[in-house]
């Protein structure tokens, strides 16, 4: 069971698998990685099969899903072949994204009010099947208010444009933009959703985001590989852990 109050960090290893498939060889391992950040504090894994298999392949979320003793939130496109693949391995969780080919990262949220019919009967049978469904999507009222709608479990706030404008130093609009996050996430946890957010945070940016008391995880990804070429897997996810508590308890 999950410690009330606390809030979870799910590491995204899809970047391990970048490294590996840059040389075609067999390592790095997603699986080994995944294991290290387990003994390293992360509470949840994060990988994200493309369509276009760019990093995660289909072996790995087999491995993912049979080797982690830690929940595996499976990131994946509403398309029938992710709700397949979803139904037979049964991970603890999907988060629906959007998802274009030419993109280098996923570059917005989910349109889910303007994919109500389709993605409600998308979900159907994954929320019967016992996975958490996850929306993927911006701070809008009509997205979060759609995702409760469908029946979404959780919905994931997308931080990317946070991330981004804090990055180019533009610290007013990122204020607005926290601020609309803040309210996203308080309106999401009224209407009965778990709160989830990711995208850009960096040892630099989280403290905010962690500091939402409704936001209940946060997944990490690209950062923490970068980082973990210069301390280690492990005292890289240690130190984002230590970031996340002191924002949320600072006394
Ligand atoms: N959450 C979702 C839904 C994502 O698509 C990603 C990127 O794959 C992340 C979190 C992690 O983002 P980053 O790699 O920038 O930390």
């Amino acid at each position: 069971m999950y410690v009330t109050g606390k809030q979870r960090l799910g590491v995204n290893i899809d970047h391990v698998a970048t490294v590996r498939n840059a040389r075609g060889s067999a390592w790095p391992d997603p699986l080994r990685a995944a294991i290290l950040a387990e003994a390293s504090g992360a509470d949840g894994i994060t990988a994200h099969l493309r369509e276009d298999r760019r990093h995660i392949r289909d072996a790995d979320m087999e491995a993912l899903r049979a080797g982690i003793g830690i929940p595996l939130n499976f990131e994946c496109a509403a398309t029938d072949e992710m709700q397949a693949i979803l139904l037979r391995l049964k991970p603890h969780a999907a988060c629906l994204v959007p998802e274009k080919r030419e993109e280098r990262t996923t570059e917005g949220g989910l349109d889910v009010a303007g994919d109500e019919k389709r993605l409600a009967g998308f979900i159907a049978p994954l929320r019967a099947a016992g996975i958490r469904v996850s929306m993927f999507i911006g701070h809008q009222a009509a997205q979060i208010e759609a995702s409760a709608r469908i029946g979404a479990a959780v919905v994931e706030l997308h931080t990317g444009h946070y991330s981004d404008l804090d990055a180019e130093g533009r610290a007013e609009e990122a204020a607005a933009e926290l601020d609309a996050l803040r309210r996203g996430a308080a309106l999401a946890a009224s209407l009965g959703l778990e709160v989830h957010a990711g995208h850009g945070l960096t040892y630099e940016n989280v403290a905010p985001i962690a500091a939402i008391p409704e936001v209940r995880e946060l997944n990490i990804g690209h950062f923490l590989i970068g980082e973990a070429i210069f301390r280690g897997l492990g005292p890289a996810i240690e130190e984002m852990r230590r970031r996340m508590d002191d924002a949320r308890d600072p006394g």
